[in-house]
């Protein structure tokens, strides 16, 4: 059956990791959304490897990944990383597969997400600038090219022409910027094009067969629940569903598959680029952390926003995902701090809120009630049982078991494989 992983803050959780750790397991990793925005970092024998479309699954040999048709596709990025992998002896033939109507990201769409984010001033999002968001536009305004019809030269020829036409009316006219020629962009993907065909699929109708075959999924989740598009801090979220239901969606796959659903929190929370964090630290506080934790984006390299673990946004993210249990991450990084805190409430004019307010106003303007606990001095990157952690960090770690309400069943010290304690 399938298991889904998700983000359950802004992302950045550390996904990488656990898709790769919980895959020993499975059969078949599965991409279902996001696209060249996402970075998931995964460490074997000290060798950083960063995902931002092959699926994290990928490093076990026989591993087979699927990118689903809730992915949106950008053909350089996604050949340079099957470039690194080749270079680094993983070889990705005849089990790396693409949904043949996953939508593909092309140039236009990228300069228009980098142009159209300034165009914002004082309301830019900071978007990672990778097209994302502007070929999800495209695809809800049907003028996207799926990889299905970007293989077929008629068909790719013929939509190019519309889409383009639109896009360079848009720089010329609105943005005074430089028109984009259709021949160069045919000509520019074509060794995509060539490389692509062997590996599409109808990824749906694939992981049916596989799943009644009683082989195991993973669906892998980018970035986190708080950029969802429709329950995250909306406008400052990302353009897809990345809550566990965009798994469905985004991969053809029946509710009824899914059997486990794994939330994946930080300790602490961080996000990248703009946007409401109520429990944002400024100054030294926030430099400790981001330098402990190495907080700089795997996509774009900016530093992240670093702040205390705020409980009521993972009670939500267990909600909304249906959470079986939570993973927990970079614990190690808190190691050392006299007094962590938990953020358990917001207060906004007067009204306290112990559930995650959809109102931005609210969610912008309020203050957070903490609850404090001891921290540890140890260093804990070496431990692997949870009995031989400090007992301050197993406090830290049921405190917020209890706050959630759902079990933290896995607790990563360190960015390896083996730095995993089961719970
Ligand atoms: P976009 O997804 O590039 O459109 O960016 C929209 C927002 O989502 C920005 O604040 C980005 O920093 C954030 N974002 C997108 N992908 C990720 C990710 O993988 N990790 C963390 N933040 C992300």
């Amino acid at each position: 059956m399938v298991t889904v992983v998700v983000g359950t803050q802004w992302g950045d959780e550390g996904k990488g990791k656990v898709i790769d750790y919980l895959a020993q397991d499975m059969d078949i990793v599965a991409r279902y959304q996001g696209g060249g925005n996402a970075g998931h970092t995964v460490v074997i024998k000290n060798k950083q490897y960063i995902f931002h479309l092959v699926p994290s699954g990928i490093l076990h040999p026989d591993m087979v990944c699927v990118i689903g048709n809730g992915v949106v596709v950008d053909p350089v990025s996604l050949f340079e990383e099957i470039e690194y992998l080749e270079k680094n002896g993983v070889s990705i033939e005849g089990r790396l597969f693409i949904a043949e109507n996953a939508h593909i990201t092309l140039p236009y769409h990228k300069i228009l997400d980098q142009i159209e984010d300034k165009f914002r001033g004082k309301g830019s999002l900071g978007t990672t600038g990778r097209g994302t968001g502007t070929t999800y536009a495209d695809k809800f305004n049907r003028i996207g090219i799926r990889v299905i019809d970007f293989l077929e030269e008629e068909i790719f020829t013929e939509k190019l022409k519309i889409a383009l036409e639109l896009k360079n009316y848009l720089f010329k006219e609105y943005y005074k910027e430089q028109m984009l020629a259709m021949e160069k962009i045919y000509e520019e993907t074509r060794k995509y094009r060539e490389k692509m065909k062997k590996m599409v699929k109808n990824i749906a109708l694939y992981l049916d067969r596989e799943t009644e075959k009683g082989k195991q999924v993973l669906a892998e989740g980018a970035q986190g629940t708080f950029l969802d598009i429709d329950f995250g801090t909306y406008p400052y979220v990302t353009a897809s569903n990345t809550i566990a239901g965009g798994a469905c969606t985004g991969l053809g796959l029946s509710p009824k598959k899914i059997s486990r659903i794994i939330g994946v929190a930080k300790a602490y929370t961080t996000r990248v680029g703009m946007g409401p964090f109520p429990t944002e630290l400024k100054g030294q506080e926030a430099e400790n952390l981001r330098t402990t934790g190495n907080e700089y984006g795997a996509t774009t390299g900016r530093p992240r926003r670093c702040g205390w673990f705020d409980a009521i946004l993972v009670k939500f993210a267990c909600r909304v995902n249906g959470l079986d249990e939570l993973i927990m991450t970079k614990l190690d990084v808190l190691s050392g701090l006299r007094r962590i805190k938990i953020g358990t409430a917001y207060n906004f004019e007067g009204t306290v809120y112990n559930e995650y307010p959809l109102n931005t106003k609210v969610f912008t303007g309020c203050d957070v009630t903490y609850e404090e606990v001891d921290g540890w001095d140890e260093n804990i990157g070496g431990i692997r049982r949870y009995s031989e952690l400090p007992l301050n960090a197993k406090r830290y770690i049921e405190k917020i078991e209890q706050t959630v309400e759902v079990p933290i069943t896995k607790i990563s010290v360190g960015s390896s494989r083996e730095q995993t304690i089961s719970k």
